[in-house]
């Protein structure tokens, strides 16, 4: 195998004389050194690029960062800077939001299950709206209205019914799913009556979110179209239409781009009025390939006819995705970007588990030995914000670089950290 190629990289990725990684113009080594490993490194500028590529694509205003693939503070305050809205899934995410300084009214609360209290701090804290799911939150909404709480705006979680080509944990427009008002079975057209009719609620506009990690643009079209033909039965002025794009994570993917998803949807939506306002909800495509993670080798056991295991100190703690969702990711040694990747290794973290695997079959440098780093790129989306302490291991910390230096933006875990919550 040749080596790794740079696209998978965050844009700033570059390779020294020597045959090193750099990224945003700090060699990984040196962040290695500085802040230890596990941890992930974020491209700044890559993520304001792929901000500012969808605010193009899509209009100012029209583009809501969903938080969940990547939250903490420092990310936040710069969506909020690029000037995107934010969709924050539980009360946690708009906690998160509201502590980093960002106001509620430039976030939309998701999910399929929030409870009352979620639903009261979203209102007193001045949300731009709320995506409603369920009958039974349209009932905890009125119950709060008439407790003194004013009208809310809302836009109502459509379940289109349409398949998509992703993995079944995370396709999310078919009939079958515990997301939204289904509109092949009525119930679609039961909840925006409903919210038409209803004192508590503004209905602004409809939504729909098909699935995540989508490639086919075809996928989208087709749910665009099945909510243009909705909206367009209806005297509403915001139509969503979810997040999802694709990204490549190995060498042999292709994902559309922002700019193409765009142009699809654009195409699927120009029958609608003058005045409507499409909005998006993109959460991967805009961090995904923005960070790697950054290991280092433990144990390198060689099994004699059967395969080589390469221990890292991290693991399903600091990517689940692996495991679940059987995800590929490519893996490199920083110190030797254009060796040949000619031996082969299963590379594996460091929790008492078997299936703790971050790479199940990978192509390596040659000789790759302990105290080496190694780096799996396009870790920015569902990495740190799915990481947990499991095997009370800690969460690693998460840097910005940019322009020669870096920031670190959420500390390494400790052991107290760990213990904190026993009484
Ligand atoms: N909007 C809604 C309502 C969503 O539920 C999601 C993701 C998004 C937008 C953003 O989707 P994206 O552009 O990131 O595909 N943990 C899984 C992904 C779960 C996605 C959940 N919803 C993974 O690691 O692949």
């Amino acid at each position: 195998m040749s080596a790794i190629p740079l696209r998978l990289f965050p844009d700033s990725a570059s390779i020294g004389a020597d045959d090193a990684l750099s990224i945003g113009g700090v060699r990984v080594a040196e962040l290695a050194a500085q802040y230890g490993t596990p941890l992930f490194v974020y491209d700044e500028d890559h993520l304001r690029a792929r901000c500012r590529a969808a605010v193009n694509a899509f209009g100012a205003g029209n583009v809501v960062y969903a938080t969940k693939a990547f939250i903490c503070g420092a990310m936040v305050r710069l969506a909020h800077e690029e000037g995107l809205m934010l969709d924050v899934a539980t009360g946690g995410e708009l906690h998160t939001v509201l502590h980093a300084g960002v106001p509620a009214s430039s976030c939309v609360l998701h999910g399929n299950n929030k409870s009352l209290d979620e639903l009261r701090m979203a209102i007193a804290a001045g949300i731009h709206h709320i995506v409603v799911d369920s009958f039974d939150e349209l009932d905890r909404l009125e119950h709060l209205h008439s407790s003194g709480l004013p009208v809310v705006r809302i836009q109502l979680r459509i379940t289109p019914g349409v398949h998509v080509h992703t993995h079944e944990y995370v396709s999310t427009g078919q009939d079958d799913s515990k997301f939204g008002f289904n509109l092949n079975n009525g119930d679609a057209h039961k909840a925006i009556a409903r919210a038409q009719s209803s004192a508590a609620v503004d209905l602004i506009g409809i939504h729909c979110h098909i699935g995540s990690n989508v490639f086919a643009v075809d996928n989208f079209e087709e749910a665009s179209k099945v909510m243009v033909d909705l909206f367009s039965t209806l005297n509403l002025s915001d139509l969503t239409l979810g997040g999802g794009l694709g990204v490549a994570y190995t060498e042999n993917e292709e994902a559309p781009s922002i700019e193409q998803w765009a142009e699809v949807l654009q195409r699927a939506t120009q029958s609608l009025p003058a005045g409507s306002k499409v909005s998006v909800e993109p959460g991967r495509s805009i961090v995904a390939s923005a960070a790697v993670t950054v290991y280092t080798v433990g144990t390198v056991k060689p099994i004699e006819g059967i395969r080589t295991y390469i221990s890292v100190d991290g693991g399903m703690s600091d990517n689940p995705r692996p495991i679940m969702y059987g995800s590929g990711y490519e893996v490199c040694d920083p110190a030797r970007m254009s060796a040949d990747r000619t031996d082969s290794a299963r590379i594996v973290g460091k929790h008492c588990e078997s299936g703790d695997i971050l790479v199940e079959s990978a192509s390596v440098a040659p000789n790759v030995s302990v105290g080496d780093l190694l780096v799996t790129p396009v870790t920015g989306a569902y990495g740190y914000s799915m990481a947990n302490n499991y095997n009370k291991v800690m969460r690693p910390a998460v840097v910005f670089v940019s322009g020669g230096s870096s920031r670190l933006v959420v500390r390494r875990e400790t052991y107290d950290d760990l213990v904190r919550l026993d009484l």
